[in-house]
């Protein structure tokens, strides 16, 4: 088993973080060495870049700066974390990737996709699987707003924000079949969690 890329994606609030866990255990299991690591974040120099772009009543950018800073973050994370762990065949599990570059700050802006996906082809990575845990906005942005955190996050902008970004994130996932699964995160916690470990285990074979 070589190493391996798999990232999650989603609107806020979708149950991301419990699946990753989940994931993160089954791989811990099989005695499999694995990175458990998210965006924007990873590295010191990511998570600076986080504070950033997501402290309170922080929105001060372009469209275009926030998505830069987005890949700048990615950037030192791609750098240091993801291929040095792909490298060591490790499995690599990633809570956000390009993927919410495209959906969050792309369909705001065409040309903050654009530069996006200029800076993203030079990288040289893309994860082997994607995981979109696609879920009721309504229910998913209820649990969001519930948690207590002091970033000023995306789901500040509303129900019709959230209803946006899951058609966005629907039509990539279609663009894009062969690398990104959706999954029903309307189902149980344990019917999600299978539905991902056996995509993982056809790839892996
Ligand atoms: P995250 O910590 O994953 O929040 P959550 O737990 O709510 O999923 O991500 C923080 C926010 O950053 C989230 O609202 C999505 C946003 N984001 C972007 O806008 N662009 C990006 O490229 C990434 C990685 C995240």
């Amino acid at each position: 088993m070589k190493g391996i890329f798999i990232s999650f994606e989603g609107i806020d609030g979708c149950g991301k973080s419990t699946q990753i866990n989940l994931l993160a255990k089954y791989f811990a299991k099989q005695k499999k060495s694995f990175v458990k690591t998210e965006e924007p974040g990873g590295t010191e120099g990511a998570n600076e870049i986080r504070k950033i772009l997501l402290r309170e009543n922080n929105f001060k950018w372009s469209v275009e700066t926030e998505a830069l800073l987005f890949m700048a973050a990615r950037n030192d994370h791609v750098e240091k974390v993801i291929k040095p762990a792909i490298e060591d065949n490790k499995v690599v599990i990633c809570d956000r990737f390009m993927d919410s570059t495209i959906v969050y700050q792309g369909m705001r802006s065409p040309q903050a996709k654009k530069l996006s996906l200029l800076l993203f082809d030079q990288m040289g990575i893309n994860p082997d699987i994607t995981f979109l845990i696609d879920m009721d906005p309504e229910i998913a942005l209820d649990r969001a707003l519930n948690r207590e955190t002091d970033e000023d996050r995306f789901e500040n902008y509303g129900i019709k924000f959230q209803r946006q970004l899951r058609k966005n994130f629907l039509d990539i996932a279609k663009k894009h079949s062969e690398r990104i699964k959706i999954i029903d995160g309307n189902q149980s916690l344990q019917h999600v969690a299978t539905q991902i470990m056996e995509s993982i285990e056809t790839l892996i074979k």
